[in-house]
């Protein structure tokens, strides 16, 4: 067996393509988010249709989309094959453990928490992402140039409560997940150190305050326009 898979094999190594494939999404969600936020601006989505347009259409940003697709499948397929190695290491729980006395609600539901993600995932990529690449949507032109009015789609998407308490929700379990993981990928990489470990901890618990606080104002200030 050669290095790399015994490597791939091992607990750690297991760990190891969690962290990874975790801290690339966590990139992935600061880049989403910018490209986002230029949904709020007073220009009736041109801005943000101009940019859904060279992201679809990018040679290097199509192929970084094949990748961020087949990593949130590595981190979803770890996490399960974790689970069940940890169940069988352990079958009976520790009689005197209170797990909740040492370790936060969020670390002790990751899974439930990465659950809930996936099922709003399947529903934003239906909703959005399949509709930009395979639906039939309105068009806009800008200086003579037509482009897919991916903002029509997502404001109308938007213009139903429902919906939007569905995001707003969905970022809240998006903030407890990653408020576990930013943390838990920096420890897995072996990069926890006295002195960093606590700035670490913190600069966790900000970014899973804010990104996804940002996510959820998206949806709600486009809903309040409606009004
Ligand atoms: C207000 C919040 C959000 C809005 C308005 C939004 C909007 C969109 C739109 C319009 C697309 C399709 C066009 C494109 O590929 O760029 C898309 C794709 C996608 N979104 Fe979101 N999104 C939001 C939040 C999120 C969150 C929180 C996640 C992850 C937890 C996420 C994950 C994805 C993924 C994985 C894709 C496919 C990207 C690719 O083609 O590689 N989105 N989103």
């Amino acid at each position: 067996m050669s290095w790399v898979s015994k490597t791939f094999n091992s607990t750690l190594g297991k760990k190891l393509v969690m962290s990874l494939t975790g801290l690339f999404l966590i990139l992935f969600l600061v880049v989403h988010l910018g490209g986002n936020l230029q949904l709020l601006l007073p220009d009736e989505g041109q801005a943000f249709n101009i940019y859904s347009d060279n992201m679809g259409t990018n040679l290097l940003i199509r192929v970084i989309s094949i990748g961020n697709f087949a990593f949130i499948l590595l981190h979803v397929i770890y996490s399960i094959i974790l689970t069940r190695l940890n169940k069988k290491s352990r079958p009976v729980a520790y009689a005197l453990s209170k797990p909740q006395n040492n370790i936060t609600w969020s670390s002790r539901n990751m899974g439930i928490l990465g659950t809930l993600i996936l099922i709003f995932l399947l529903v934003h990529l239906r909703a959005f992402w399949y509709e930009f690449k395979f639906g039939e949507i309105p068009t806009a032109v800008y200086d003579g140039v037509t482009y897919k009015n991916v903002f029509a789609i997502v404001s109308e998407a938007y213009s139903n409560i429902l919906y939007v308490a569905f995001y707003v929700i969905s970022m809240g379990f998006l903030g407890f997940h990653l408020s576990h993981g930013f943390a838990s990928a920096f420890q897995t990489l072996g990069l926890n150190h006295i002195k960093y470990s606590p700035l670490i901890h913190k600069v966790g618990i900000g970014f899973s305050i804010i990104i996804p606080a940002l996510f959820a104002m998206i949806p709600l200030v486009m809903y309040i326009k409606t009004l």
